[in-house]
């Protein structure tokens, strides 16, 4: 339950409301009840400063002078209003008629004004011990006797208690209430608050593989949440193109094996009709061979392809010489330009190194320089030379080749994309070189441009970074 930020926000917000709450609480109830205190307090120093105006002293005697005006008050037991009237031995001069037989505490040895709570006959009640007199500083030098008087006055104070006592659970209940009302308005708010974002998974949870097109309406959710939102649009954009990609690549990929199985298949299915001489078998045989390559290389290209799209996929880099890198490609590719009668001259002033994965350089400049010939006219020129600009090692594979259609030039590194089918029947294609060089370059952080023009040549410039 604790996990949830609902739960969350309220018992944070809770907990301070209670803090706060809790510490007005208590500050109001102190003022209150010392207000009360002091009230009570005043009042008993008056009431005491009036009996000491009774009392009265000559050399040998303290005399206590009833006072009718005063002492009405104390004569009745039900006033709950009582006074003493003591030496500091704590000897009674006067007591009110009030205590009965009961006695106010004292405590001897005293020399100051002082108020306590007491209980008297167990009720709560506060006394004054006041010290008349306590200017006059002890003893009398004559007759050795003490001068001062205490005069204790006390007052039931249960109904003040009671007061006080009524105003806590007030209190506390209030708090209770308020504590209470804030707990479920800040249940109800957090749930207002967070409704967007249930909203907003309720349609994330929609969104499955069939309804990939199913998007988050940005403009339905609060500002807050819009970024999120849109985040979660953009990446449900690029799922459902990948998603896309993915079924037409599939869909792709196997339309263009079922062209080499269903040769395999209708050779195999010619020849086993009846029996055919030694000749005829193999024709048959080197047909589905060829078949059999066209469909392997294709399966080895798919395969490569998707090796370099996936993510884990770790580079082996080292500090590559172009120049050697574009003279092995060109080694190897001797023979079928030899073929076609295509010449190929490399001009490569200085040294370029650049860092990269020997391996995947060497297959991408294979596949550029394949196709310059590939898509030459015959005894065609291939021109292949490096230069550098800004940061970028740039060579350019240039042929006098057919060219392709300026409508092409987009697409030709779509996966099985082939300018024209008619001619590329001849010449054994499968539309998949550009797409690989082109995920080698991006794992090298460079690009590639082709500039065309049909029937006059073709220029395939590869941006690496480095130089
Ligand atoms: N130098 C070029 N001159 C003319 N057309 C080209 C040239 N390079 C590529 N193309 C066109 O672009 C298409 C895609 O090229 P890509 O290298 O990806 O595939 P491919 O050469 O057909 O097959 P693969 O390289 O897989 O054997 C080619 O079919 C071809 O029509
Ligand atoms: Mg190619």
């Amino acid at each position: 339950m604790l996990s949830s930020i609902k739960s969350r926000i309220i018992i944070f917000y809770m907990i301070v409301l209670f803090v706060a709450l809790s510490a007005l609480g208590l500050l109001l109830y102190f003022s209150l009840s010392s207000i009360v205190y002091n009230s009570i307090d005043s009042s008993l120093l008056s009431r005491a400063k009036a009996l000491a105006t009774l009392v009265s002293e000559d050399n040998k005697e303290t005399e206590f002078n009833f006072s009718e005006e005063i002492m009405w008050e104390y004569s009745s037991p039900k006033a709950r209003i009582f006074f003493q009237i003591r030496r500091p031995d704590g000897t009674t001069i006067e007591k009110s008629a009030s205590l009965g037989n009961s006695e106010l505490s004292f405590l001897t040895g005293e020399n100051q004004t002082r108020y306590e709570t007491v209980f008297l006959d167990g009720v709560p009640s506060r006394l004054i011990n006041y010290h008349a007199l306590e200017d006059i500083d002890g003893k009398d030098i004559l007759t050795g006797r003490d001068h001062r008087i205490i005069i204790q006055c006390a007052e039931d104070i249960r109904n003040r208690i009671n007061v006080l006592k009524t105003y806590k659970i007030v209190l506390f209940l209030a708090i209770l209430a308020v504590m209470l009302i804030s707990a479920s308005g800040g249940f109800l708010i957090a749930r207002k608050a967070l409704a967007p974002v249930k909203e907003i998974s309720r349609t994330v949870s929609a969104i499955s593989e069939s309804n990939l097109s199913q998007r988050i309406s940005v403009e339905a959710v609060p500002e807050e949440l819009r970024m999120l939102a849109s985040s979660f649009n953009h990446t449900f954009d690029s799922l459902e193109r990948s998603f896309n990609r993915q079924k037409q690549f599939t869909a792709d990929a196997s339309h263009e094996l079922r062209t080499p199985l269903a040769v395999i298949m209708s050779q195999s299915e010619v020849i086993l009709r009846k029996n055919r001489s030694s000749q005829e078998y193999k024709d048959a045989l080197a047909a589905v061979m060829d078949a059999a390559k066209i469909m392997s290389d294709m399966v080895r290209k798919l395969l490569h392809l998707a090796r370099l799209t996936t993510d884990k996929l770790e580079l082996n880099i080292s500090r590559i010489n172009i120049d050697e890198i574009i003279h092995e490609s060109v080694r190897l590719l001797t023979s079928l330009a030899d073929q076609k009668g295509v010449s190929i001259t490399v001009s490569i002033p200085g040294k370029f190194i650049i860092p990269g994965d020997r391996a995947a350089l060497l297959e991408l400049f294979v596949n550029i320089i394949d196709n310059a010939i590939k898509y030459n006219v015959p005894s065609g020129k291939i021109d292949i030379s490096v230069k550098k600009e800004n940061d970028f090692t740039i060579t350019r594979i240039k042929d006098t080749g057919i060219g392709i259609p300026e409508k092409d030039l987009g697409k030709v590194f779509d996966r099985f994309y082939r300018v024209d089918n008619s001619r590329s029947k001849e010449i054994r294609s499968s539309g998949l070189g550009l797409s690989i060089c082109d995920e080698i370059v991006r794992l090298h952080g460079g690009r590639i441009e082709i500039k065309s023009r049909a029937r006059t040549g073709t220029s395939v410039s590869v941006y690496l970074m480095g130089n």
